[in-house]
């Protein structure tokens, strides 16, 4: 019989659209010496810079490796290309009604043009879906360009990473961008209220940390 030969057959849940794996961000300790690496043992170009993150592309995609700075290094996010807005939007709405806290988005980021949707997984690992991201069409006369270290930066539509808008005095200064950083990697989202009191307790932590 097929079934004693191949076992319980597999029926996913939804698809939701995944094209393939597209970028990684990289949790950094020193963000410019990490982008030495990158652009002179590894071949990467600078496509643009947040504030002192840069984007780098490995081919004519936007960017594969994006270094942000953060307290020690690590994984700061996953994204996979979807198929369409529509799945990014379709997961905005499927991943909110199972309380999959989402950290970001849907939005749209004016560095890459890629709309977006960033969530947390398992161990709080932040994960983003995005579709239309920019390839650079001319190698030889493309310079990055840098984008302040702002919400507007992150999404041209309003939409403000998780942390972003909290009281500035909680969320910005020298360590702010630490701050937000984690918020978003340590996946915690603005929804549940256990995880705000977590985002709370962090924020402090950071705070006194001098
Ligand atoms: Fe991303």
């Amino acid at each position: 019989m097929w079934r004693e030969r191949s076992g319980r057959r597999y029926f996913a849940a939804r698809d939701a659209g995944i094209t393939g794996f597209s970028h990684i961000g990289l949790n950094s300790t020193d963000p410019a010496r990490d982008e030495l690496f990158w652009t002179q043992v590894c071949n990467a170009r600078v496509s643009d810079r947040i504030g002192d993150i840069p984007l780098m592309r490995v081919n004519a995609i936007h960017h594969t490796i994006a270094l942000v700075r953060a307290p020690k290094p690590g994984i700061q996010h996953v994204n996979h290309q979807v198929e369409c807005d529509d799945d990014v939007l379709r997961s905005y709405y499927f991943l909110s009604e199972r309380r999959v806290p989402i950290v970001f988005g849907p939005g749209r980021h004016p560095t890459s043009g890629a709309r977006f949707l960033y969530f947390t997984g398992p161990d709080g690992m932040v994960f983003e879906y995005s579709v239309g991201v920019d390839e650079i069409e001319d190698e030889a006369t493309h310079r990055p360009r840098q984008f302040g270290f702002e919400p507007t930066s992150f999404c041209m539509w309003g939409s403000k990473p998780a942390g972003m808008a909290l009281p500035k005095k909680m969320a910005f200064g020298l360590r702010g961008r630490t701050a937000i950083v984690c918020a978003a990697s340590m996946g915690l989202g603005n929804r549940p209220p256990n995880l705000r009191e977590k985002l709370r307790s962090t924020l402090s932590i950071l705070a006194n940390a001098g």
